[in-house]
């Protein structure tokens, strides 16, 4: 027999998709409170939000009969007709989450629109309607909603520990807030107020109080603009990386969504300052046309659909990239004055791993041509490998003046050079300093100078496995556009016959075998681009000077040189730091001459 579902049923069954969790309350108030104009919130929760979620704002609050009609199914202010539908620039729209989140639990809806005398109490439970009073309540909205899944005991089963519900809630309020920097968040937890957003802030500013202290100073604006399409926000140095993309935040028209189009598009941006498994900390907005994304894709709305994708994955890649590279000519403009960090073993640690923007700064404001201002190289220009054979003074295609690159010391531990530059002491790690140099090279030839292939007087052979000789075979014309020549010999054999100039001295086979190994791994042959790019690494990786190998101070200096006039000088191609950089803070810090 077909019938109609009771209403309450017909709540619990939408509540399913809308409210998974306390964190999707906690979502779906807050943002009706922001659709409402609600310059401040405040959340408050109990138990993980189990036992109580309370959100209030100073929004427009609603009329009796409004309050009345809010809590049905369908029942929306927001849009009135399919136009609509498409044009959604409110986050609520379907009408659904006050009764789904009412059905599936005690609820309390307290309101008052600013010219109203009285406020309305609306009180119900499991779905139904217990009692409509008057009362006295400041001007806005209360909702609040106890013992979630009271009612639904299978629900409530999948709830985690009180921690991990109150961590959920923090993450989405952390969400919201970036989204929405002129709304002021207050977000108490047992009582205890745990975090407060100010209203009115710009994102760089409230980007600085959501990520947190050791991302604050380190955050870079992001803007670009390509036909309809703008992109705003912020991201992180990449030194700042983190395990998950959960820290990759992207709004769309101001909704707070996912997208794994645009978190590769945010990783592109990133290419070559990342380190594989690490995670980039970025604030993504992108906002475009409201009919070129369909937000209606989930009733949770965290799920779009973009017209067309490839645009804004390109915009995307593009700002990030710009941000980035801005943000390397000129830091000082963004990192300012960093405050010197707290003293402790940890922090001493964490400081001498990794090159902070404050060296990059340091380091880049003694070079007064910047790294990135040089001027191209004359067509034909002669690769250097340095370091040079002992005793041969390398080649160069920078005219950098010599008073203006650190003084070298020496290297210890074959690997580093120790030198000394504007008063700071910096440390470069020759195997990685090397491949972004080689790196750098190979890829301008590529993109700005004709092919550059040496022939090989014996050719040399190759065997491969089955799956990686047929994907040799489908890249073998972009493999020789890199000045690699290989040709198929029958079956799984092939034949190198041509290698780039500049790797003419390496042996063959391995760098065949690396490619091909790295193409397999990453199993990206689909995009072009990033393959070659893959090439281009490994090509530099197999190239460059090795750790544990003794260099004489003059190629020492040469490579630095070489260094300091690339694009990206801080990085090698695979993120890790090129160099990292002691100013004389630091070094009294570690000596405990300043505590
Ligand atoms: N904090 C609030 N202040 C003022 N009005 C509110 C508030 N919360 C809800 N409302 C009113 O109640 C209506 C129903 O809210 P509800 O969240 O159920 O649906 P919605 O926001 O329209 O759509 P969605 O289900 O997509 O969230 C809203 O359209 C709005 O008019
Ligand atoms: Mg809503």
């Amino acid at each position: 027999m077909i019938r109609i579902l009771p209403e309450i049923l017909s709540n619990q069954i939408a509540a399913g998709e809308v409210v998974q969790r306390p964190a999707s309350v906690v979502k779906e108030l807050v943002e009706n409170s922001i659709d409402a104009g609600a310059a401040r919130i405040t959340i408050e929760i109990e138990k993980g939000g189990k036992s109580m979620v309370r959100v209030s704002d100073d929004g427009t609050g609603l009329s009796r009969d409004q309050a009345l009609l809010a809590i049905e199914r369908y029942a929306t202010s927001k849009i009135c007709d399919q136009t609509d539908l498409f044009s959604i620039a409110t986050f609520g729209f379907r009408g659904e989450a006050l009764p789904s989140i009412a059905s599936v639990s005690r609820f309390c809806l307290v309101t008052k629109p600013k010219d109203a005398d009285t406020a309305v109490r609306v009180e119900m439970a499991g779905g139904k309607l217990l009692q409509v009073s008057e009362t006295g309540a400041p001007a806005g909205t209360l909702v609040e909603v106890k013992h979630l899944f009271f009612n639904t005991p299978a629900r409530r089963k999948f709830l985690k520990a009180d921690t991990t519900e109150a961590g959920h809630i923090t993450d989405t309020i952390s969400g919201m807030a970036l989204g929405n920097p002129g709304v002021g968040f207050k977000m108490v937890v047992n009582g205890k107020p745990v975090r407060h957003f100010p209203p009115d802030q710009d994102l760089l500013h409230r980007a600085m109080l959501v990520l947190g202290k050791d991302v604050a100073d380190q955050l870079y604006p992001l803007a670009y603009r390509a036909a309809d399409i703008n992109i705003s926000g912020v991201c992180a140095n990449p030194v700042v990386t983190r395990s998950t993309a959960n820290r990759i935040y992207l709004f769309v028209n101001n909704r707070l969504v996912y997208d794994k189009g645009v978190v590769a598009a945010v990783f592109r941006g990133f290419a070559g300052r990342i380190m594989k498994g690490r995670f980039p900390v970025a604030v993504i907005c992108c906002d475009l046309p409201f009919d070129q994304v369909d937000v209606n894709v989930h009733p949770s709305k965290r799920e779009i659909k973009f017209l067309s994708p490839q645009p804004v994955y390109q915009a995307v890649a593009q700002a990030v990239a710009a941000a980035l590279k801005t943000a390397q000519q000129n830091v000082a403009a963004y990192a300012g004055s960093r405050p010197v960090p707290g003293s402790g073993v940890s922090d001493v640690r964490e400081k001498t791993e990794f090159a902070q923007p404050s060296d990059f700064q340091a380091v880049q404001s003694a070079i007064p041509w910047g790294p990135g201002r040089r001027s191209e190289p004359a067509p034909g220009f002669a690769p250097v490998p340095p370091p040079a054979p002992r005793g041969r003074p390398p080649e160069t295609d920078t005219d950098i003046p010599e008073q203006h690159l650190p003084a070298i010391f020496g290297q210890v531990m074959g690997t580093y050079i120790i030198a000394e530059q504007d008063g700071r002491l910096v440390l470069v790690d020759q195997h990685a300093a090397h491949e972004r140099v080689v790196y750098e090279k190979l890829k301008h030839r590529h993109t700005h100078l004709p092919r550059d292939s040496q022939f090989l007087l014996v050719p040399e052979t190759l065997e491969l496995g089955a799956g990686e000789a047929d994907l040799l075979t489908g890249i073998l014309p972009d493999l020789e556009a890199l000045g690699l020549v290989i040709e198929p010999f029958g079956g799984t054999t092939f034949v190198v016959k041509a290698v780039p100039g500049l790797l003419a001295q390496k042996p063959v086979a391995s760098l065949v075998h690396g490619i091909v190994e790295t193409l397999m791994e990453t199993g990206d042959t689909g995009i072009k681009e990033q393959w070659l790019e893959n090439c281009l690494i490994t090509m530099a990786c197999h190239h460059a000077v090795q750790a544990n190998k003794s260099l004489s101070l003059q190629e020492m200096a040469s490579l630095v040189k070489d260094l300091f006039a690339c694009d990206n000088p801080f990085h090698c191609p695979h993120g890790r730091p090129t160099m990292v950089s002691f100013d004389k803070t630091r070094m009294e810090k570690l000596f405990k001459r300043v505590v």
